[in-house]
């Protein structure tokens, strides 16, 4: 029994049949184990000499076993170094540098720009409740405009908010009738629209001045002042009237065109002006809603909307470009 028990193990190559053979020789139901069991029928005074040597014979297969147990398991390790061993010499992963998104760059120079002229930058709840979003805009329950947004509401008196204006109504509450106001606030706004130019998410940046002696004028130098910082010292504005319900007067504010120089492309319509922003002079029940005096102050405000100068200053077509997430977008913007 011990040579073949020896011979077998000394054979093995896997850890696993060892594990058969301890069974084998040394478990309950083995082979050993049966000779120990048959010792009874012995003469009494051969049982020691027998027990013993049944002794012997299982601690030297034990021996072997561990043995044999070690050299494969350091074997496993070699093979398992030698799989593994790492190929320097392959090239590496680049790591990918990342830039400012487009977005952002033209959102810091916006603030940059009104900053400079003073303003102060504050920032809104994206989660709005129907009151400042609407209600202290002099937009009622019910009142038609309110279809223009199209809002996204989370119950019936909490909503994404539509637009950056909520925060022009907050501001004015906590300033509690303090002049001069003057504030911009950027920021994320929500609208069920989704196409080439209109995003579901996308930035405005709001504006709000009020103080006494506040005109139209003010409105459109700021805004001409705005259009040459930004796109170039050649610009000039237009204010075409429309209709807010929180401004009176209102109007929509073009740019001309740079991109097609007048002659109409693909961004710019045929005129060879293109809308940027929305604007008007604050309306008295907002400035009321506010907590100001419209007999004492005036103001006036304007909406722009972050995506659309981006686009026109860098000639993107295509929203969804801009959202993507593909690193090689933002990395043409990288400077230096
Ligand atoms: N809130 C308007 C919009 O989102 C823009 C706007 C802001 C118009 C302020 C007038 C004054 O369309």
């Amino acid at each position: 029994l011990l040579s073949t028990a020896l011979e077998k193990i000394k054979g093995v190559q896997r850890i696993e049949e060892l594990e058969q053979y301890k069974v084998k020789f040394l478990g309950k139901k083995g082979e050993l184990t049966g000779i120990l069991r048959g010792m009874g029928s012995l003469a009494p005074e051969e049982r020691p000499i027998i027990g013993q040597i049944a002794n012997e014979v299982k601690e030297q297969i034990q021996r072997a076993i561990e043995e044999k147990t070690a050299i494969l398991e350091e074997k496993l390790i070699e093979d398992k170094l030698q799989r593994e061993t790492i190929d320097i010499s392959l090239p590496g992963l680049k790591r990918e540098v990342g830039a400012l998104h487009p977005l952002t760059i033209v959102r810091r120079e916006i603030e940059q720009i009104f900053m400079s002229m003073g303003y102060e930058i504050v920032e809104g709840p994206e989660i709005e409740t129907d009151y400042y979003n609407f209600e202290a805009l002099n937009l009622p329950p019910n009142h038609p405009a309110r279809d223009m947004q199209d809002t996204f509401y989370i119950t019936d008196n909490i909503l994404l908010r539509t637009h950056t204006s909520p925060v022009q109504a907050r501001t004015m509450e906590k300033r509690a009738d303090a002049i001069p106001l003057k504030i911009i606030s950027p920021g994320r706004v929500f609208r069920k629209d989704d196409d080439a130019t209109h995003s579901p998410m996308f930035h405005q940046v709001e504006g709000l001045v009020i103080d006494k002696n506040i005109t139209l004028g003010d409105l459109k130098g700021t805004l001409l002042l705005f259009a040459k910082e930004m796109f170039g010292e050649k610009q000039k504005v237009r204010l075409r009237p429309s209709y807010f319900p929180f401004t009176e007067p209102s109007a929509e504010v073009d740019i001309s065109c740079f991109l097609c120089e007048g002659k109409g492309c693909s961004l710019c319509s045929q005129t060879g002006w293109i809308e940027i922003l929305g604007a008007g002079m604050v309306h008295p029940n907002v400035l009321r809603a506010g907590g100001y005096n419209p007999d004492e102050v005036q103001g006036f405000a304007f909406g722009m909307g972050v995506e659309r100068i981006t686009m026109l200053k860098y000639g993107i077509s295509d929203i969804r470009e801009l959202f993507n997430g593909d690193l090689r977008v933002v990395k043409q913007f990288a400077r230096g």
